[in-house]
């Protein structure tokens, strides 16, 4: 069964987006099967994966949450094995409108995921940068959310109305919802602000940051308008680097959570 994992900040322009396509493709290349799932009407982690719009404008994330097509006939292979997506582009802005007066709406996505879970070692949903019905979708859905958080004053703003959200998604929908961690996001170590706020981050959240840090780097910033994930465009970057060593880090959470949940089957033996 697929661990889902929801990328969220309601903050716009955190690097939600690069961290998705690029998180996603990391644990591709490292043979897990993933899907990177686009819940974002902007749409770019489709399109920065080399998916022409065209080509999925009647079949994409949006048909199968208004129940329109079954999600399996929205997902697309791209130019990596093990590494699939499932698209959306602008008609997401009417699911929010749409599903309002569905019965059992912010489960929409939950339901449409568990038909295809045993499919995928992992599905990275990126999602929008607002906290409306399509993000607690994502988090209802999820078995954990991770949070990008660019290295900048103004970081955490905003941050304690997500995890408060968090919690009610908890209280009511999913009680499981784990928080995988931060990730610092578009960091310049020869600005002392960005190192600042590093420390201020690591000083709240201990061991709730990835050890991960994701650079400034140019490359990153260019890979989506060739339609390619970092690894694809330039593996010897930063970026590159930083994100292999976020997927790698992602892995061994889920392995200690698993050597965790035996040992306590052990202990109730
Ligand atoms: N590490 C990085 N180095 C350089 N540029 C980056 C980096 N991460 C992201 N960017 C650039 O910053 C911009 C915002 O990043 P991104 O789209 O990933 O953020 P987002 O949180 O998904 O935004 P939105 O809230 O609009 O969905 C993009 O132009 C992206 O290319
Ligand atoms: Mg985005």
């Amino acid at each position: 069964m697929a661990k889902i994992i929801a990328l969220t900040n309601q903050k716009g322009g955190v690097g939600k987006t690069t961290t998705s396509i690029n998180l996603a493709a990391c644990l591709a290349v490292a043979e897990k099967r993933t899907l990177l799932l686009d819940l974002d009407p902007q749409g770019n982690a489709s399109t920065g994966v080399g998916l022409a719009r065209e080509k999925y404008a009647d079949k994409n994330i949006y048909h199968a949450l208004i129940g329109e097509i079954d999600i399996s006939e929205a997902i697309y292979n791209t130019e990596l094995p093990y590494f699939d997506v499932c698209p959306a582009d602008s008609n997401l802005i009417g699911a929010e409108i749409e599903l309002v007066s569905v019965i059992a709406r912010e489960s929409k996505l939950k339901n449409a995921l568990a038909t295809i879970q045993d499919k995928y070692d992992y599905i990275i949903i990126d999602c929008p940068p607002s906290l409306g019905l399509l993000t607690l979708n994502a988090l209802n859905s999820a078995n954990s959310f991770i949070v990008p958080l660019q290295t900048e004053y103004f970081a955490m703003e905003g941050l304690a109305q997500l995890l408060n959200t968090v919690r009610l998604v908890r209280g009511s929908l999913n009680p499981n919802l784990k928080m995988d961690g931060i990730v610092l996001t578009m960091f310049d170590a020869r600005t002392s602000l960005h190192k600042q706020v590093c420390d201020e981050i690591r000083t709240h959240f201990s061991d709730k940051v990835f050890e991960t840090i994701i650079p400034r780097n140019v490359k990153l910033s260019e890979s989506p308008s060739f339609g390619k994930p970092i690894i694809l465009y330039d593996i010897e970057s930063k970026g590159s680097e930083a994100y292999l060593s976020l997927a790698k880090e992602v892995i061994l959470k889920e392995r200690e959570i698993v050597d965790a949940g035996d040992s306590e089957n052990v202990a109730t033996l």
